[in-house]
């Protein structure tokens, strides 16, 4: 099956470096690959000594390029649906639905990646994102925003047009017509299928780049609890810029034993994860042969885009009394997890982050019984309701 491969991490760790000797490696096993860049800033052409435009860049056989520019990709293959997405934004009136907006844009290079992917023209996708949080709050967002819409028209369930003249009292606005209904409809059905791909084991890999730095070695791992929590495939992480173990030198001897300590920790965090250490090279990766380096040095494996871990991060099963779900939190502290239930779904909260999980139809009448963090992994567990009949 075609794969899309995403690279995040903190600003400057080597995401680009690592994502482009990736894009080489696949493209020299005879598969059709294009790295592709989400990062506003892009550098992919400078990488390969090329002036991509637009649209996408053939560099080499087997290789494409693509730095995506979400607001033409907005204005020339989704614009339909952007007004009306809007439009239904404002409706929601409370601060974090309108916060939702700034993001709005680049939700369309998601949509642009897997509109390639159902293209069926490339084997595997590399993607190159910008910095951590935006990564975050841009793969969070899809899920985010079929909420909201959900929230507001029972779309899938009632049918979205039986709401309309009701909505319109409630909350003041002009009301999409029933065109526009139709499109924000099928706008939901392709954020139903976006969020279904980027969670897809058998499709998607997350992968983490990092470097043997305390900050980066803190934000890594906050990122990684993170993607675990909006359950995205993490199956491997990349330790860059590592110095030679031979300088001889006291100054770096003081480094060396700094970054052994961060390998240490990290590929302990890491542990059921592929993790690859990429040496400090003494030039920078600009340019084929230099990003060759990490091919050659590093993505010796057999098994590089091969995903060795396919298990879910989050799952319901049945218990005696009712249901228990279980989330993978790693490195979460127990005091900083905030638990809610509302009637459709539970609300686990951390820190900036918050996700809805909907509860499955069976669940809806069961109240959340208790929870427990142990071993990294929250337990949510559903018991049925007391009946009247019960208590008496
Ligand atoms: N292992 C390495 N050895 C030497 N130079 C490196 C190494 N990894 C990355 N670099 C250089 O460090 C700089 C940052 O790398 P890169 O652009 O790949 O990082 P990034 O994570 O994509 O950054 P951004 O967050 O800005 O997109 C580049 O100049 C790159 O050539
Ligand atoms: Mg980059």
């Amino acid at each position: 099956m075609n794969r899309i491969y995403i690279f995040t991490g903190k600003g400057g760790v080597g995401k680009s470096s690592v994502a482009a000797a990736h894009a080489l490696k696949s493209a020299e096993e005879g598969k059709k690959t294009l790295l592709v860049s989400t990062d506003m800033a892009h550098n992919l052409g400078d990488i390969f000594g090329v002036k991509p435009g637009k649209e996408i860049m053939t560099v080499r056989k087997n290789l494409d390029i693509y730095e995506i520019d979400p607001t033409y990709a907005m204005k020339n293959d989704f614009s339909e649906y952007m007004d009306y997405v809007k439009k239904l934004l404002q409706m929601v009136d409370d601060s974090e639905a309108m916060g939702m907006i700034p993001g709005m844009e680049e939700l369309f290079s998601l949509l642009k990646i897997a509109e390639i992917y159902k293209s069926e023209v490339y084997e595997r996708m590399i993607v190159d994102c910008a910095p951590t949080g935006e990564t975050l709050s841009l793969l969070k967002f899809p899920e985010l925003l079929s909420w909201y819409m959900e929230k507001f028209f029972p779309i899938g369930k009632v049918g979205v047009r039986l709401l309309a003249p009701f909505s319109q009292k409630l909350f003041q606005v002009d009301m999409p017509n029933k065109e526009a209904m139709n499109e924000i409809e099928r706008m939901f059905v392709k954020l139903i299928d976006l969020q279904e791909m980027l969670k897809d084991r058998e499709i998607t890999s997350v992968r983490i780049v990092t470097t043997p730095e305390k900050m980066v070695v803190e934000e890594t791992k906050r990122n990684y609890m993170y993607m675990n929590l909006y359950n995205f495939n993490v199956d491997a992480l990349y330790i860059n810029r590592i110095l030679p173990q031979d300088i001889g030198n006291d100054f770096f001897d003081q480094w060396l034993g700094l970054q052994r300590g961060y390998i240490e920790g990290l590929r302990e965090s890491f542990s059921s994860l592929t993790v690859y250490e990429i040496p400090w090279y003494e030039e920078e990766l600009v340019g084929e042969a230099n990003i060759r380096r990490i091919v050659n040095d590093v993505l010796t494996d057999e098994e590089v885009f091969v995903s060795k871990v396919l298990t879910q991060r989050e799952c319901f099963t049945a218990t005696e009394d009712g249901y228990q779900l279980d989330i993978h939190l790693p490195g979460a502290e127990k005091a900083e997890i905030e638990l809610f239930q509302g009637a459709t779904d539970v609300v686990i909260k951390m820190g900036n982050f918050k996700r809805n999980i909907p509860l499955p139809n069976a669940l809806r009448t069961y109240p959340v019984s208790g929870a427990k963090f142990e071993d990294g992994v929250l337990h949510v567990t559903f018991a049925k309701e007391e009946t009247d009949d019960a208590e008496k």
